[in-house]
């Protein structure tokens, strides 16, 4: 198992930067996810890991060993695809076997890794079969079989469970979990599912456009978005987002405009003035409001546009107020109508505050 080091990495193809300057240190049997839209360069990230790519700047270090020219197959790596690429022809056992076979392994050796590794992806019984007749949360097992039966120093999975139904999704998500816990095996898992990458990574590393966003645990990248390009990828509905102008009223702070006043507590105050901001975006999560008949406290009205049903405990509503659009978790029970006025109250304690041009979150 390896520490992995990535310093200032750049991949131009062309005019195409696809990934910016990264930097990230992942610690010894660490679960990072790269999480983040499709094209910001997640799959170039992991292709110049595994040396498939050769960076145009920057430097990769294994336990600070800069390995950037040490060839794809000197690296200790196994690389999960989400196409499992599995050689239709072979067994199962002998697609496991595959990458054992060029290193002048004995066979029974072979054989011991094989069975070891597929006793502990409780594939043992279907060793004899060819991909063709293994479903595919199985086929997917084989090909991760194949990429620990080498004992990696680093695992390097690229969207290996979006092939799979739903439920063999979250099954096999929780399995790859655990075995990488147990293995503590040192891993990087790109994906552009939120829920995955928040179920299964230590820390996520959100990327845009090439560049990183923000490195953190599951939790701080919900509760402490450094921007608005994480406040507004992470969190499932979506935060919803208000312009405001910042200023005091015989004393009393308030951020505003032509449709709300609120009153925020004196923390909140103190943190637009330290970033000198008259005018931040502000940001309230689906779940952080409110929402009454009558109008009270830091709470303005807009009208029920859509109620959707998530089939549990709530439901999602979306409201207008002018132009502007927000939805808003409400318990099952909701009873308004379409149409209908209500009083939206965000929590002032749980707003996110935010640079308008920047981008930025303000600074506590
Ligand atoms: N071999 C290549 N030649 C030219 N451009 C490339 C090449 N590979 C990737 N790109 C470009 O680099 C950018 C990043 O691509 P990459 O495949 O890393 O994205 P990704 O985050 O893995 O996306 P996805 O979620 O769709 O797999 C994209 O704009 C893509 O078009
Ligand atoms: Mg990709």
């Amino acid at each position: 198992m390896s520490e992995l080091r990535l310093e200032n990495l750049v991949k131009k193809f062309g005019e195409v930067v696809a990934v910016d300057d990264l930097s990230i240190m992942i610690k010894k049997g660490e679960l990072v996810a790269l999480l983040g839209p499709s094209g910001c360069g997640k799959t170039t990230a992991l292709l110049m890991i595994a040396g498939i790519y050769k960076p145009t700047k920057g430097k990769i270090f294994f336990d600070d060993i800069v390995v950037n020219n040490v060839s794809p197959k000197d690296r200790g790596i196994g690389l999960v695809f989400q196409s499992y690429a599995l050689y239709p022809h072979m067994t199962a056992f002998d697609n496991i076997a595959f990458p054992l076979k060029f290193r002048k392994i004995p066979k029974e050796e072979i054989k011991k890794r094989v069975l070891e590794v597929a006793r502990f992806t409780r594939i043992g019984a279907l060793l004899e079969r060819k991909p063709a007749q293994l479903s595919g949360g199985e086929q997917q097992r084989v090909a991760l079989c194949r990429a620990l039966v080498k004992n990696p120093r680093v695992l390097l999975l690229d969207e290996p469970l979006s092939n799979l139904d739903a439920r063999l999704r979250i099954e096999t998500r929780v399995e790859i979990t655990r075995l990488q816990k147990e293995l503590g095996i040192t891993t990087i898992l790109v994906t552009h599912d939120q829920v995955e990458a928040m179920a299964m990574a230590d820390r996520i590393a959100v990327m845009d456009k090439g560049r990183l966003q923000q490195v953190a645990t599951a939790e701080e990248l919900y509760n402490k978005p450094a921007n608005l390009f994480v406040a507004s990828f992470i969190g499932s509905p979506p935060m919803n987002f208000l312009e405001v102008m910042y200023r005091r009223d015989n004393g009393r702070p308030v951020l505003r405009n032509e449709y709300v006043t609120f009153d925020i507590p004196q923390k909140l105050a103190q943190k637009i003035e330290m970033n000198n901001c008259q005018k931040p975006l502000l940001g309230f999560r689906p779940e952080d409001v409110t929402l009454s008949l009558q109008e009270h406290k830091n709470s303005f009205p807009a009208k029920v546009f859509l109620i959707e049903s998530l089939g549990g405990a709530n439901v999602l509503v979306s409201f207008k107020s002018g132009n502007l659009f927000f939805r808003i978790l409400a318990p099952a029970n909701f009873s308004a109508r379409l149409d209908d006025t209500l009083w939206i109250a965000p929590q002032m304690d749980k707003l996110h505050l935010f640079h308008q041009e920047r981008g930025e979150a303000l600074l506590d």
